[in-house]
């Protein structure tokens, strides 16, 4: 990779604080060192839709992760506001179906050309890996293992128009293989080697995240619950600048 701004430009921090005040204020302690934030379900419920608007007058990005999962016609409409708030990413559920993943993309691109702006890029979720292989076929009944499954689930989103998913780090390589160097692949369940565990059980690296083709890699506690998250941060940084792209 060539230097440290392109290292850091791969690092999403997971704003997971239930108050706005405990968000701002690792963003500001963070300062230059990270650009792009997570919004998820927890801050979205207690902050409301101002945050992303707090973020961006920062002049941070927002990747907003509530996970869409709905009729299409319902879908796109929620796909619309969220690009008019200015996300730079938002996700949408791929078990919606190939329908409701065109209208989050359609009514995205029309709403980012009615505001004159870049449109963001949309992603699918493919299995949460709090999902195993045994829950799939056992509760839900898809008789798929969770490498296939989320590999199939890549191929849908992009035929949708998508511009990429969320998948767990150990399915980076197969769903770049089918679908691409072009296609964004996203990843939490990151953790650096000198990082707590904490209950994610099934990890990888920074670096080996970024090796394997993540184009962003999410990041949470082993930055926001950090004595000196600084230092983590600069630590994540200087370990993926390393890695040769
Ligand atoms: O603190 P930690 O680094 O584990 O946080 C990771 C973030 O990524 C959290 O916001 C969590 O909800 C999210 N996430 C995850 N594993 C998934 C999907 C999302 O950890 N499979």
């Amino acid at each position: 990779m060539k230097n440290e701004m392109e290292a850091s430009e791969k690092i999403i921090i997971a704003l997971d604080f239930p108050e706005e005040e405990r968000a701002l204020n690792l963003v500001d302690i963070l300062g230059s060192f990270c650009r792009i934030y997570k919004v998820g379900s927890e801050l979205f419920a207690s902050a409301g839709s101002k945050i992303i608007e707090k973020l961006r007058s920062r002049g941070k990005d927002v990747f907003l992760d509530l996970k869409f999962h709905d009729i299409p016609n319902t879908v796109g409409r929620v796909s619309r506001l969220s690009t008019q708030l200015g996300v730079r990413i938002f996700n949408v559920h791929a078990f919606g179906g190939s329908q409701m993943m065109k209208a989050a993309k359609e009514e995205s691109l029309k709403a980012a050309e009615m505001a004159g702006q870049d449109s963001p890029l949309v992603l699918a979720v493919t299995i949460l890996t709090s999902l195993t292989s045994d829950v799939l076929v056992d509760e839900l009944k898809i008789l798929s293992t969770v490498e296939n499954q989320t590999i199939h689930f890549a191929r849908l989103a992009q035929d949708s128009g998508l511009d990429g998913v969320v998948c767990s780090p150990f399915e980076i390589e197969g769903v770049r293989e089918a679908c691409g160097e072009k296609f964004v692949v996203l990843t939490p369940g990151i953790r650096p080697k000198w990082a707590a565990a904490n209950d994610q059980k099934r990890f990888k690296t920074p670096v080996e995240a970024v090796k394997e083709g993540a184009d962003f890699i999410v990041v949470g506690r082993p930055v926001t619950q950090s004595e000196n998250p600084r230092e983590s941060m600069d630590k994540i940084i200087r370990e993926i600048s390393g890695v040769k792209s």
